[in-house]
């Protein structure tokens, strides 16, 4: 894919961040999105203009995410967004509704929407979650459900990734995030010692350049799908 085009949404997060650099290095042409007023932004754009990827700077107002994906007509979007419990009751606190609903489903709905109406028709990149189900009642579960019901029934090529936990170097400590990987790791490899490997390459943590590497290898071939945690962590391989 020598003339790809790569859209970035979700940029400075812990994946987005070596989805940037790894694409960059890989000689696609990157362009990261950073959403105006994103603290990381600022600490995360120079490595990414040293990495050789273009930066676009917008809102997520749907005229200014249309407009952004309108002028770079990618050839492949990822959406690699996800708000927390934590940064939601901080938003509510000032009044604005920022969760799983209207963050992790509407936010990549907007993109997926201005993806679609691009003349390229790009493959789009969803990260998602280990254990979506149709009848989660969960809402960061139930938000990925829906889509990923909203891929299934589009127009465009999709990639679903469901990683289990994502870990490594991030700008605020998710104490459960970091308990919830290290205990699923340590009890896994006891499975796995135990003879139950499948078991422990299905369910266990990947790390954040990794799963990169597993969405960046599967945006430049020709597949298309839902990837489970295994099939993630294998096609991360370095
Ligand atoms: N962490 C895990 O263990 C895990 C496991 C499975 C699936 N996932 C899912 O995978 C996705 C990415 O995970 P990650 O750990 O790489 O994410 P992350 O480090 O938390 O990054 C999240 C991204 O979403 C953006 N974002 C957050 N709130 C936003 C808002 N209100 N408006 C616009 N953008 C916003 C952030 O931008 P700013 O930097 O500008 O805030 C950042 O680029 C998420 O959907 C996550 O839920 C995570």
């Amino acid at each position: 894919m020598n003339n790809a085009h790569a859209f970035v949404a979700g940029a400075t997060g812990l994946t987005g961040r070596h989805v940037v650099t790894q694409l960059a290095q890989r000689g696609v042409q990157v362009t990261a999105h950073v959403r105006s007023g994103s603290s990381a932004g600022a600490r995360l754009e120079p490595e990414f203009i040293a990495a050789g990827a273009k930066v676009h700077r917008s809102g997520w107002e749907v005229s200014a995410i249309t407009e952004a994906l309108t002028a770079a007509q990618p050839t492949i979007v990822f959406s690699l967004l996800g708000t927390t419990k934590k940064r939601a009751r901080a938003a509510a606190k000032e009044g604005r509704e920022e969760n799983y609903e209207t963050i992790d489903f509407g936010l990549s709905k907007r993109l997926y929407d201005a993806a679609a109406s691009c003349k390229t028709s790009p493959r789009f990149v969803y990260l998602s979650s280990m254990g979506v189900s149709a009848k989660t009642s969960n809402p960061y579960l139930k938000a990925r459900a829906k889509m990923e019901a909203v891929l299934e029934r589009g127009v465009l090529p999709f990639v679903i990734a469901r990683p289990s936990f994502i870990t490594g170097g991030r700008d605020e400590r998710r104490v459960g995030e970091e308990i919830g990987a290290r205990a699923a790791d340590v009890l896994l490899s006891g499975i796995g010692a135990l003879g139950g490997s499948k078991l422990r390459d299905r369910y266990r943590s990947t790390s954040g350049p990794r799963l990169a590497r597993a969405l960046v290898t599967l945006a430049l071939s020709d597949e298309t799908g839902t990837f489970e945690s295994g099939a993630l962590y294998q096609r991360g391989q370095p």
